[in-house]
């Protein structure tokens, strides 16, 4: 441990880390640009400057570790005045764009000149070095050169994180800019990844651009669904639509980044939705569907229910509470949901479902096909696209009555007698295990679209019209349940709430 002093006061800090790591500790902000805590510090943008007794020059905080005796002003007249004088240097091209930019809301220069700046610019408009506007650097990131500060955050994320070089500062003094490698685009499947580390608006989100202002965004901690490593991220939404995917700081899982593939993993969210309860005579309501659904399962002689490894921990338990239940004949498997996908160091797993883990948990696994080919009368699919998954498995359906409780219009849900809208974990509670083990809850965004219900409502309400006994009095005694039921789930994991911009 080492003791310093902070602002006058005497603190005590871990040993090794820098001066902005140490002062958060105790709530003290130092400005900063092109230190990120996930990359190497380099020191150039002179925004962190502090006065550290004994010393003459101010220091970058961010290139300076903690020692034992050092004395340390963040707020003194001097740091201040140097703060300005950055901020009037970095600003010194800037176009001032903010109406037509979409960093505004969210922006380090518009942060910090509102704290630090409040300069006049001594730079006419027309004295303003231009660069380039709309640089179209990859399938997923714009540049524009004239907001960018040079900061190299893009550049290091590529090199150190991704592992490929495809961003250089290239030129020099008032033109250089940031650019791809001849010949190359920034294609790497990390990508998105940038356009959050940028603190200015030069790297945009083509996907996310001029869609909506950051300040109408409501924003919920979630998980994403796209692979077992179970990334934290945030949803947000804007008139009941999901309109971007960020990372969520947790260093045990994906520390600040997220995978292109996760962070674009959320159109099917909004669209091709299941309103509606439909069976082969036309529109339901919830009610009606549960009866229809307890009247098919009645009346067919044998009975399989198919859990999905994209199920929360709590509806796979609702589903097993249901089979025991209403229906305790019935066979009970797991199957796939999503064909795996090449993994990589970084952070994409090989199997793309998100709580395979907590299906084998909870006893959910098993042999689909050979279920299937015990020839059941009906089977029960539950939040499980199986025919749009595994078409190989038409043929094993074809002639079965098929009840899908689904979120969209998948294949399966199409061919289903009935189809019954469930929620997607956008728009409820529940939580996912992930491949170590890591149980980390998720939460609303959304509200339900249409005519949708949780899972466990809808398989309380067919119980209820098979005449069984199945009710919890909220999600929280079902959660209390599951997680008594299956110990092996743990408890849920800490769920932090630190972005990307680390500003
Ligand atoms: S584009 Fe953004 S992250 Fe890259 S150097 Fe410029 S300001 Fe920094
Ligand atoms: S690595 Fe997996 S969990 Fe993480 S963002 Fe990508 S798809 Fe989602
Ligand atoms: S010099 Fe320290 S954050 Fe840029």
């Amino acid at each position: 441990m080492a003791k310093f002093t902070l602002n006058g006061v005497e603190r005590e800090v871990p040993d090794g880390i820098n001066l902005i790591e140490a002062a958060l500790l105790f709530g003290v902000r130092i400005p900063h640009y092109c230190y990120h805590p996930g990359l190497s510090p380099e020191g150039n943008c002179r925004m962190c400057a502090v006065e550290i007794e004994g010393i003459p020059k101010l220091q970058t905080a961010c290139t300076t570790l903690v020692a034992d005796g050092m004395v340390v002003h963040t707020e003194s007249e001097k740091v201040i005045r140097e703060r300005t004088e950055v901020m009037e240097f970095l600003l010194r091209n800037h176009p001032i764009d903010c109406p037509i930019c979409d960093q505004a809301g969210e922006c380090g220069l518009q942060k910090y000149y509102m704290e630090h700046g409040l300069h006049d610019s001594r730079v006419a408009v027309e004295e303003k070095i231009l660069k380039r506007k709309r640089v179209d650097l990859g399938p997923l990131v714009v540049l524009d050169s004239e907001r960018c500060i040079l900061c190299s955050r893009c550049v290091r994320f590529c090199d150190e994180i991704a592992g490929v070089r495809e961003l250089v500062l290239a030129n020099r003094g008032g033109r250089s800019e940031i650019t791809t490698f001849p010949g190359r685009t920034l294609e790497n499947p990390y990508s998105g990844n940038v356009i959050d580390i940028c603190p200015v608006g030069a790297l945009t989100s083509k996907d996310f651009r001029f869609k909506v202002r950051v300040w109408f965004l409501k924003t919920a901690g979630s998980i994403c669904p796209g692979c077992e490593r179970g990334c934290n991220i945030y949803i947000e939404q804007y008139q009941n639509e999901v309109q971007r995917i960020r990372p969520r700081a947790n260093l045990d899982v994906n520390r600040w980044w997220i995978c292109d593939d996760g962070r674009l993993d959320y159109k099917w969210i909004n669209r091709d939705r299941l309103l509606r309860a439909e069976g082969e005579a036309g529109a339901h309501s919830p009610e009606r569907a549960d009866e229809e659904a307890a009247r098919i399962l009645r009346e067919a002689g044998s009975v399989l229910l198919v859990a999905s490894p994209r199920s929360s921990n709590e509806n796979l338990f609702a589903l097993k509470r249901f089979r025991d239940a209403a229906l305790p004949r019935a066979a009970l498997v797991g199957g796939s949901f999503r064909k795996p996908w090449e993994g990589d160091r970084i952070l994409k797993r090989p199997d793309r479902n998100p709580n395979r883990k907590g299906m084998e948990i909870l006893g959910l696994s098993g042999d689909l096909e050979g279920a299937l080919r015990k020839a059941p009368d009906c089977v029960l699919v539950v939040e499980n696209d199986l025919l749009g998954d595994r078409p190989d498995l038409a043929d094993l359906l074809r002639g079965k009555k098929l009840i899908a409780l689904a979120s969209n219009r998948d294949a399966t849900a199409e061919k289903a007698a009935l189809r019954i809208p469930v929620c997607t974990y956008a728009e409820t509670e529940g939580s996912w295990t992930n491949f170590e083990g890591r149980t980390q809850a998720f939460h609303p965004v959304l509200k339900a679209v249409g005519e949708s219900r949780p899972v466990f409502r809808v398989l309380e309400g067919i119980a209820r019209a098979l005449g069984a006994s199945l009710e919890w009095s909220d999600f929280g005694a079902l959660r209390e349940e599951t997680f008594q039921a299956a110990p092996a789930l743990g408890s849920l994991s800490p769920s932090p709430g630190g972005g990307a911009h680390a500003l």
